[in-house]
């Protein structure tokens, strides 16, 4: 079935109202990333003053624009909005993204009110007032205005903050994550969470959903959403102090709620809340890269003891158990270590540990039924060869296909400088969710336990 929202994402008619042959003006930007976004679809300039901008024939009036109209983007200074979007219903646009600003966010509700009564009657979808737009990386569509292409990848990220949102494409590009959608909610007077995460349950580019939220307009509606999506949802609730809840009142204009409730509602529904974009990401990492686990008994190999401590803790905390090793996979790993060590979890590869170890190790614990997940760190100590640790994720990971009977999650951890870093980053290009810290590390993999636990649930 198609999703009342296909048109919006996939819109084969756009119209910019306040696009402008200035360059230095939001409208001119919006116009000019759809125009050059590989991309097919008919592109309508709408503005009172001009004959064509950049290339197109421009028209005075949404009403004159021939045929039908999937998605109208405004661009016009707040109190003209009311007019353009009655000329939208006149029209009857399926859908509108209101990019400017000046309503329930600097106060102005009354303007934002009329907005509201204007689409009451209509079946149109409003996206906004206060965006930045959508960037639709699976179809190589970029209604927005914001400069910055996402990878192209499975995450689905919904941003109430339209900067935020823009930063959050920089970020997964770093971090070489793919993106599906990008965009942003703004005031949510019509489009809201729950409706895009609806629509992300059912999209299939989509794998992880992740949410940048300051308010919810409509908590029962959201949490239910996030409860029907079998999809893991990742949110990250801003206003948890007293003082993020005062600024988040002035940012978009509203209520942040109380933060425990939201823990344990989030908890409830099935989704995970992370403490900052960081962390989201470094979930969606794992949660689009790797199986989820089955259990919570985690093994950890390293070639550093301090290292395998961190990590231990940091796991235990998180909600995580490092059980000892089962009689046959001690005797399998006591094979490949050096005499004067035994093994333990954390599996300590020793200093010198090499390519073959890791492997060895690696696959011991796939083969052990008392591991649920493996963590695979490496520190940069004086024996290190950080290329035989990489190049054994690696191995490990490219020969997934030759894993999947085990349905185990493996990723990484390093400690280390420069030189190490460069191997990283191609590690991250080839999808290993591979992590500076134990901290981070523990929790993408909490993700994932998680997400097992959570697919449990459903099959119950
Ligand atoms: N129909 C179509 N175009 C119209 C129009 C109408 N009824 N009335 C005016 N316009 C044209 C203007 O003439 C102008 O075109 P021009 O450059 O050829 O003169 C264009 O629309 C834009 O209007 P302008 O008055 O120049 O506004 P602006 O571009 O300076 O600012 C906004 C408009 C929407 C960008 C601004 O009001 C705003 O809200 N900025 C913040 C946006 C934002 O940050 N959103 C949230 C992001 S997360």
């Amino acid at each position: 079935m198609v999703h009342e929202l296909d048109t919006f994402f996939k819109p084969k008619t756009i119209a910019v109202v306040g696009a402008s042959r200035d360059s230095r003006k939001i409208g001119h930007a919006a116009l000019k990333n759809i125009l050059i976004s590989d991309y097919q679809c008919k592109l309508y300039p709408i503005n009172p003053k001009e004959e064509t901008i950049l290339g197109l024939k421009c028209y005075k009036k949404i009403s004159q624009v021939p045929g039908q109209i999937d998605l109208v983007l405004i661009s016009v200074p707040a109190i003209i909005v009311p007019t353009i979007l009655k000329d939208c219903v006149e029209k009857k646009v399926q859908n509108v993204i209101i990019i400017s600003s000046g309503f329930g966010e600097v106060d102005n509700h009354e303007l934002e009110n009329e907005l509201k009564e204007i689409i009451k009657k209509s079946k149109m979808r409003v996206l906004g007032p206060n965006v930045m737009g959508y960037k639709n990386a699976s179809i190589g569509l970029d209604a927005s205005f914001a400069y910055g292409t996402p990878r192209k990848g499975n995450v689905a990220l919904i941003s109430q903050s339209g900067a935020l949102g823009i930063g959050m494409i920089y970020l997964a590009n770093n971090e070489y994550m793919g993106v599906s959608k990008i965009i942003g909610v703004g005031n949510k007077i019509d489009i809201d969470d729950d409706d895009l995460i609806d629509y992300f349950a059912q999209d299939p580019d989509t794998k992880v959903i992740g949410l940048y939220v300051e308010a919810v307009k409509n908590g029962r509606k959201f949490m239910n959403s996030i409860k029907k999506c079998d999809k893991p949802v990742l949110v990250v609730k801003a206003g948890r102090s007293k003082a993020g809840a005062r600024a988040t009142a002035s940012h978009t204009g509203s209520m942040a709620g109380s933060n425990e409730i939201y823990t344990a509602a989030i908890k409830q529904a099935g989704g995970i809340r992370c403490r900052d974009l960081v962390e989201l990401f470094d979930m969606a990492k794992a949660l689009t890269g790797q199986p989820p686990a089955q259990g919570n008994k985690i093994g950890i190999i390293t070639n550093g003891g301090g290292l395998g401590i961190l990590l231990t803790d940091a796991c235990e905390e998180t909600g995580l158990t490092i059980p000892k090793l089962s009689t046959k996979t001690y005797k399998e790993i006591d094979k490949i270590l050096p005499d004067l060590i035994k093994p333990n979890n954390p599996v300590d590869l020793s200093a010198d540990a090499g390519f073959f170890r890791y492997e060895l190790a690696t696959s011991a614990l796939l083969e052990d039924p008392n591991i649920d997940g493996i963590i695979v760190a490496s520190v940069h100590g004086g024996y290190a060869r950080p290329e035989e640790f990489t190049g054994a994720i690696l191995k490990m990971i490219r020969e997934r296909k030759l894993h999947e009977a085990y349905k185990k999650p493996i990723i990484a951890t390093w400690v280390g400088g420069r030189e190490y870093e460069d191997l990283v980053i191609d590690l991250k290009a080839a999808g290993v969710p591979i992590y500076p810290s134990s901290w981070r590390t523990a929790r993408a993999m909490f993700a994932l336990y998680l997400e097992g636990e959570r697919i449990k649930r459903e099959k119950k």
